[in-house]
């Protein structure tokens, strides 16, 4: 089965085509980090007329790279949440379109249940390669970050969540004080390689007994060492800060791991391209550690491909939901 999946809800413009939900044929993203640059951030009107202009290209693209056409796909998959409402319609309405006009079932996907099912896209056809459930889900990304208890296809539930910033914002403003490039999380990990962690900070809520997180007094620490007299170098700081961010990540994925006896982690989003969260994750988890490679890590069509066919061979969405399915901007997972 051959699923074309559609991701808009932020700033890129991504189509990928995955036939059984596990054979990556193609993912093209058009990112536009360059246009929101200037901003420190997504605007998102700018990001709305942007994804109007690039789908059509993206589209065609991505079935070129695939070596497909479209009379052989059998389903339409497409964000419908959680994102910025505007960027959600102009992909959902594309997908609408394109399902009405091709005959084909439209399969609204949860973003963050994409960002959960690129892991599948890595895992081939072997089954022993597979996460295993209860698999513990590390979610983090620009919008969230949350650990959830996977406990079969398309079955989650909710352990814990930020309280304030997600771990993506964190270093989006963390990079924006010290000076640094958008999007911030790449920017910090680029400036810190190599760098000893001579500067340190309290990592937020490590040994609340909670699986919460808190990352904006974490970022206030930082603006105050950023501005203050005898300030330390850019690189140490940046270092300082992501030993502080990824400490917290990895100590309570691996709290949930060992409360709910999981067979695995699945460290998803934007975040888990970061070298050392992937790298902290596998030496300290005593579980096998399942991360996607990064550029399937960050958002992208491919993985709402290979989401969609999973929730179709549990069975959903019922038939005829084309006109139906809306934009949830504020979507849950769990
Ligand atoms: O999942 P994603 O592509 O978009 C959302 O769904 O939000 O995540 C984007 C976030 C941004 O905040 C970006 O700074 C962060 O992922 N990010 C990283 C890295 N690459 C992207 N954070 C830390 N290290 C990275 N290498
Ligand atoms: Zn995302």
């Amino acid at each position: 089965m051959r699923i074309l999946g559609i991701e808009t809800s932020c700033d890129e413009t991504a189509i990928g085509v995955v036939e059984d939900g596990r054979k990556l044929l193609s993912s093209v993203v058009s990112s536009q980090v360059e246009l929101h640059a200037r901003y420190g951030g997504i605007v998102p009107e700018v990001a709305s007329r942007q994804h109007v202009l690039a789908m059509l290209p993206i589209y065609r693209q991505a079935l070129e790279r695939a070596g497909v056409a479209a009379r052989d796909l059998d389903a339409i998959a497409v964000t419908r949440g959680p994102g910025l409402a505007g960027s959600l319609l102009v992909g959902l309405n594309f997908a609408k379109g394109l399902a009405l006009a091709l005959g084909l079932p439209l399969v609204g996907v949860n973003h963050l249940e994409g960002h959960v099912y690129a892991q599948w896209l890595e895992a081939g056809a072997d089954p022993a390669d597979q996460p295993g459930f209860p698999l513990v889900i590390l979610l983090v990304s620009g919008g969230h970050t949350e650990i959830l208890l996977m406990e079969e296809h398309g079955r989650y539930k909710l352990l814990g969540m930020t309280r304030d910033d997600s771990a993506g914002e964190a270093f989006d403003k963390a990079a924006r004080e010290l000076g640094l490039g958008f999007p911030g999380g790449p920017e910090i990990q680029r400036v810190a390689a190599g760098v000893p962690v001579t500067e340190r900070f309290t990592s937020p809520m490590l040994r609340d007994g909670t699986l919460d997180f808190s990352f904006s007094g974490l970022k206030t620490a930082l603006l105050h060492r950023a501005r203050a007299a005898q300030r330390a170098p850019v690189p140490a700081l940046a270092a300082g800060f992501q030993r502080a961010v990824v400490d917290v990540l990895v100590a309570k994925a691996l709290d949930a791991v060992e409360r709910n006896n999981a067979r695995g982690l699945l460290v998803g989003g934007g975040v888990a391209a970061n070298a050392l969260l992937r790298e902290e994750a596998r030496r300290r988890c005593p579980v096998p550690v399942f991360i996607p490679r990064p550029a399937l890590c960050t958002d992208n069509g491919s993985m709402i491909a290979a989401a969609a066919f999973f929730m179709l061979q549990a069975g959903l969405p019922p038939p005829n939901v084309i006109l139906d399915t809306d934009a949830t901007p504020n979507l849950r997972l769990g």
